[in-house]
């Protein structure tokens, strides 16, 4: 009865009303699949356990330990090369569907070339898949999560064009590995956080070179990217698989309705989310990014552009080349027209200014605001671009310090009706979502003072003891919920 109940309050108000029982919120199409994120060297630890090679961050951390706000490290983090079946315990359960998860490429090819594989590296993954598959969990899997093989940073990493070859061979080697298990793919994640290791000081390797750097990286990104999606379609397309980026930027609101404000934050949409989505879905560069970093260029006296060119040929690779779009979202920001002398050259080129609003709650990230209306902006914006692409939710997540728990829940359940409204009233095509994360996590410069999981790890015991937080009780019903009236 209560079922039947719950069913009716739902179906009569379209499931989208925010005023009705806890069920009705749960209301998302037949099929809608939830799961939780990770990446390697966020979670693994074992930095050089079994031929492991070194990486970027593990580099960086070794030879900066102050690059890091706390001084930690990723050598041991949650353990999950050791205790990756604990991972799986926790997803299972909570009930998730999906686990994206990200492959180390310094584990499999610890020089990052092709010309020395370490076995153990692809054992590990492989048996990380089959307890996946064993629980009826999907595997989305990452190729690469910011965890350069060190050795190919010696050359110059992602500036030097020879690394979408080598990405190729490395991609190359997975799909065959795994192809006939895993069906989600994911590339590159957050290309535009990569490049901020160019542009910036902000990531491994730190390079700083902004306005060039970020530029020739993210070129060097999609020129990768390119290559294994047509590597994919040559030579594994029998194994059916789907291939994507997870995308993220800032989300841009407009300060005003004034149309240089709307305009602000129309650039910053394209030099952020665009940047990589305009290529892979329609072949270039956004034309307001070619036009301005062109222009800034000239006037700043150079021949050439910061931004460069795509030749035909690479046009032609890169063009059409997702079958879904991995979305990422935390949070959004004001955007007006204007320019602020101490921004980063590439902020600078797109001419805005940015601000929080001071209603929008803070986080334990000093970049996140509570914004949950952005993403349903996200999502209408990525139909309208790009022709209503299939999308997965690949990140979206709440930090703290550890201590409550609470506001966690209401983050995700806010995000969830945001979502759901970007579906059932925007047309948007969502059909799951992997949050971030299911566990504690090293949370890169936060080092692990920060915390994104669902599930707290006990980073002072010796088995990294996994405990679920309120917030994993409170998905397990939600997904619970979800299924038993879908
Ligand atoms: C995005 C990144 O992909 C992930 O590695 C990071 O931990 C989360 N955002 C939270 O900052």
């Amino acid at each position: 009865l209560s079922l039947a109940l719950v069913l009716t309050i739902s179906l009569t108000n379209g499931g989208c009303d925010d005023r009705l029982p806890i069920a009705s919120h749960t209301m998302f199409p037949k099929g809608f699949m939830f799961g939780a994120s990770t990446a390697a060297y966020q979670v693994e630890g074992g930095w050089n356990a079994d031929g492991k090679g070194m990486s970027i961050w593990d580099n960086i951390t070794h030879v900066h330990p102050d690059f890091i706000r706390t001084y930690q490290n990723g050598d041991v983090a949650d353990d999950s090369y050791h205790l990756y079946k604990e991972d799986v315990k926790a997803l299972k359960a909570v009930g998730m569907q999906l686990y994206r998860f990200s492959i180390s490429w310094p584990r499999i090819l610890p020089n990052g070339r092709i010309n020395q594989i370490n076995q153990p590296g692809l054992d590990y993954y492989m048996n990380l898949i089959d307890e996946l598959l064993a629980n009826d969990i999907t595997p989305i899997v990452a190729l690469y999560h910011w965890d350069l093989p060190q050795a190919l940073e010696d050359i110059g990493g992602w500036l030097n064009p020879d690394i979408a070859q080598y990405f190729e061979e490395y991609a190359d080697l997975i799909f065959k590995t795994y192809g006939d298990k895993v069906k989600w793919w994911i590339t590159i994640n957050e290309a535009w956080s990569v490049i901020n290791g160019y542009g910036s000081f902000a990531w491994a390797p730190a390079l700083n070179l902004h306005g060039t750097g970020d530029y020739l990286a993210g070129h060097n990104l999609l020129r990768a990217h390119g290559k294994a999606y047509r590597l994919y379609q040559r030579k594994y397309s029998h194994f059916g698989g789907k291939l994507s980026m997870a995308f993220c930027g800032a989300m841009c609101l407009p300060a005003s309705d004034a149309p240089e404000d709307i305009a602000a934050a129309e650039r910053c949409y394209q030099f952020s989310f665009g940047w990589f989505a305009h290529p892979v879905f329609k072949g270039d560069y956004p034309p307001i990014m070619r036009e301005m970093v062109d222009r800034n260029s000239k006037a700043e006296g150079r021949n050439v552009s910061r931004l460069p060119y795509f030749t035909q040929e690479e046009i032609n690779e890169i063009n059409g080349t997702v079958d879904w779009f991995g979305l990422n979202y935390y949070t959004s920001m004001m955007t007006k027209n204007g320019i602020t002398g101490d921004n980063p050259s590439t902020l600078r080129d797109t001419e805005m200014i940015q601000y929080w609003d001071p209603s929008w709650p803070s986080t334990a990230s000093d970049w996140v605001k509570v914004v949950p209306q952005g993403i349903r902006v996200l999502a209408k914006k990525v139909k309208e671009e790009y022709g209503n692409p299939l999308t997965i939710v690949t990140e979206n997540g709440y930090s703290d310090h550890g201590d409550r728990d609470v506001d966690r829940i209401g983050y995700f359940e806010s995000h969830l009706a945001e979502i759901r409204r970007a579906i059932y009233e925007d047309g948007c095509n969502i059909v799951g979502i992997a949050i971030w994360s299911i566990i504690d996590n090293f949370e890169w410069k936060d080092g692990y003072t920060v915390k994104f999981g669902i599930v707290e790890v006990d980073f002072n015991s010796p088995n990294k003891t996994r405990t679920l937080k309120k917030s994993a009780y409170w998905f397990q019903n939600y997904i619970a919920m979800h299924k038993l009236i879908q």
